[in-house]
């Protein structure tokens, strides 16, 4: 059984609480997840009764709700919904919130502060929250969720965290990276660590290089105030794809427990060589789109978007090249990127294994073998595959790829990040959420590359909307046969 709870969003007007955190209340609400007794209190700044607001948030939904919006389930979900106006830096609104929820029968003590808003504000809430003692456990629990970046930069992240300290104890806070929501990332640990073949082929001995990918058609859409201030770097990689590198890159865990997993993936990220600022070009490189078209329809450069500077230099690709120098991996590239505006929606992580020592087919009509690969699909498909090379039929030696495929079945029952973590923050389960030092090493991996990014202001190289990204990031490959995977066949 749930504690009842009172869920409070900051920023539910906001991109965030539209995409994802509505559309995951509602299919809990759906799944009969959420606890009998809870109440939603939406916060935003504009002036806006109930009523109008429940509108709003049907027009939220009916697009994004599973096999369209269930009449039934919206009109008990709606029953949950008030609307809340307040300014976050102004003390009166907490002052009003606490007035709500102590003078309110339907909104239970045992509250989550949800902070779907941009990360400046992230510390402001907090001590207004403290200020208006809305922080303490007396009555009920408090628990408080924090979205990415977790920090600007490095030092940003440590006085936030400190921030926090001072009046949170660490079982109040929830630093959230949907990544870890998703079963297909948890899926990596049980592809490595429960079938046996795999284990003894993970390292440096057999694997050449590993790929880690998020490509998105999309653009910043009205997100152009937080994008230009995070940029691709921020937004996508310092948190989600170093999870993913983690996961693919970790020693097995003592046990399953949240805090065991946690250490491996804090040692990988120590392990991560650090990047001198004078090798940053040979590590990294950004790039923002330009006009071009996806699946056919033409859409804008990024400096066309409503909202971006003139002159904006800010990334929407970043790759990079990291090695971890551990006996497992000393050597082993890891090339990780992330883009807006790509040719396709895809992640997926591709490993890329080493030619067989011995060149056997030399004389025969093989020309060159393909080295193996296993690809992780993350998403939008979920599979994992790994690629073999074997003789075609016919009285010549020739060779043709073949993949052994373990692809889910896609059950409907699978929930999806956000429904997942938000239900485990009103259970109070940490597993899936960071420790802080996993976020402090993640901002040492790319503080070089973003100090000597933010001194360059002048020019930025760019790439067609529609397209893989920019052919020169290429220069960050070791070798003239390693070159990027765009595809989970190919
Ligand atoms: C968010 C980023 O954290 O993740 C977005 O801020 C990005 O820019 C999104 O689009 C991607 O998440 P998903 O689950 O759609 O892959």
């Amino acid at each position: 059984m749930l504690d009842p709870c009172t869920f409070v969003i900051f920023g539910a007007t906001g991109n965030l609480s539209r995409i994802k955190l509505l559309p995951a209340l509602y299919h809990l609400e759906q799944a009969g997840k959420l606890p009998e007794q809870m109440g939603l209190v939406c916060q935003g700044r504009r002036e806006l009764d109930d009523d109008s607001w429940r509108d709003e948030v049907r027009k939220i939904l009916a697009p994004t709700a599973r096999n369209g919006l269930d009449e039934e389930v919206f009109s008990h979900f709606c029953q949950r919904i008030c609307y809340f106006r307040g300014d976050l830096e102004d003390q009166a609104t907490y002052e009003q919130l606490r007035q709500l929820i102590d003078s309110n029968p339907a909104m239970s003590d045992n509250v989550v502060f949800y902070m779907a808003i941009p990360p400046a504000d992230f510390g402001v809430v907090s001590d207004c929250l403290v200020a208006a003692g809305l922080h303490q456990q007396d009555r009920g629990w408090r628990r408080l969720v924090i979205e990415k970046p977790f920090g600007y930069d490095l030092e940003s992240a440590q006085i936030l965290e400190q921030r926090l300290h001072r009046h949170y104890q660490e079982e109040q806070l929830f630093r959230i990276d949907h990544y870890l929501g998703k079963h297909t990332v948890q899926n990596v640990l049980v592809f490595r660590f429960a079938n046996l073949m795999m284990e003894p082929l993970w390292n440096r001995n057999f694997i050449d290089h590993v790929q880690i990918t998020h490509a998105e058609s999309k653009g910043i859409d009205t997100r152009a105030q937080y994008y230009e201030d995070a940029g691709a770097l921020r937004d996508m990689l310092q948190s989600h794809l170093l999870q993913m590198l983690t996961m693919v890159a970790m020693e097995p865990p003592a046990s399953m427990d949240a805090e065991s997993l946690r250490d491996e993936k804090v040692k990988v990220l120590k392990s991560i060589r650090p990047i001198p600022r004078t090798a940053v070009h040979a590590h990294a490189f950004r790039a923002q789109y330009a006009r071009g078209a996806v699946r056919g329809v033409k859409v804008p450069g990024y400096l066309e978007e409503s909202g971006v500077a003139p002159k904006s230099v800010t990334e929407t690709y970043a790759a990079i090249k990291l090695y971890i120098d551990n006996w497992r991996w000393r050597g082993v590239p890891f090339y990780i990127r992330t883009g807006k505006r790509l040719k396709e929606d895809t992640s997926m992580i591709s490993i890329r294994f080493r030619h067989p020592p011995q060149q056997l087919f030399r004389k025969t009509q093989i020309e060159q073998l393909k080295p193996n690969w296993i690809v992780l699909g993350i998403q939008p498909q979920e599979c994992i595959r790994a690629e073999l090379q074997i003789k075609t039929a016919g009285l010549e030696m020739q060779t043709r790829s073949t993949t052994l495929d373990a692809t889910y079945g896609g059950s409907t029952l699978q929930l999806d990040a956000y429904e997942a973590l938000l239900l485990d923050v009103i259970e109070g389960d940490h597993s899936l959420f960071l420790r802080y030092d996993e976020v402090r090493w993640a901002w040492e991996v790319v503080d070089p590359i973003l100090k000597v990014w933010a001194t360059e202001r002048e020019y930025i190289h760019t790439y067609a909307a529609g397209s893989w990204g920019p052919v020169e990031a290429e220069r960050i490959f070791d070798r003239d046969d390693q070159e990027w995977r765009n595809a989970l066949n190919e």
